[in-house]
């Protein structure tokens, strides 16, 4: 099992920009975080960081045949992007939206999330823990994924075969 985890725009930046909102913790000291648990439960992980809206969308897509699950936190993507929207519909893979912030405690326009209804849950203000949370939810929705697939095979299994 994989799963990949997206970093929209100036979250490169986190250690630098507005300590007194994200914390100073660095990108990489969350990633070596999630790593850890990840490699716990046998998961593959996968960083990837983008500022561009379009290279965000080109990675949602390569997740169709390439993971399980994507942890994304798509930064202001989230209030403004109908194309990361439209990506994470299109593959229909279980997708986590992340924040470090409250966004529903910080501007009125950061209030919206229009990836958010697409995603299978939110979370939202735990700071960089929220990353370690999304990624003990990520593992419980992939046990259930699994499980589920399992029990469908064995009732294959179980099926009477047809004549031809
Ligand atoms: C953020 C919240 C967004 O509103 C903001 O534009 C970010 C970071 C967060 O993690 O709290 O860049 O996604």
């Amino acid at each position: 099992m994989k799963v990949v985890v997206i970093q929209g725009p100036n979250l490169n930046m986190l250690g630098l920009r507005e300590q007194n909102i994200y914390g100073p913790m660095k990108l990489e000291d969350i990633h070596s975080q999630m790593e850890g648990y990840a490699k716990q439960s046998s998961i593959e992980v996968e960083f990837f960081q983008s500022n561009l809206e379009g290279e965000i969308v080109d990675k949602i897509q390569e997740c169709i045949d390439d993971a399980n699950g994507i942890i994304i936190n798509p930064a202001a993507y989230s209030h403004t992007s109908i194309a990361i929207r439209d990506a994470i519909m299109a593959v229909k893979v279980p997708t986590i939206e992340v924040h470090i912030s409250n966004i529903y405690a910080r501007e009125e326009f950061r209030h919206k999330s229009i990836v958010a209804p697409v995603c299978s849950g939110q979370i939202t203000g735990f700071g960089p823990f929220s990353y370690h949370l999304a990624m003990v939810a990520m593992v419980q929705i992939l046990s259930e994924v699994k499980a589920m697939q399992e029990a469908q095979n064995t009732q294959q299994a179980a099926a009477p075969k047809q004549d031809k």
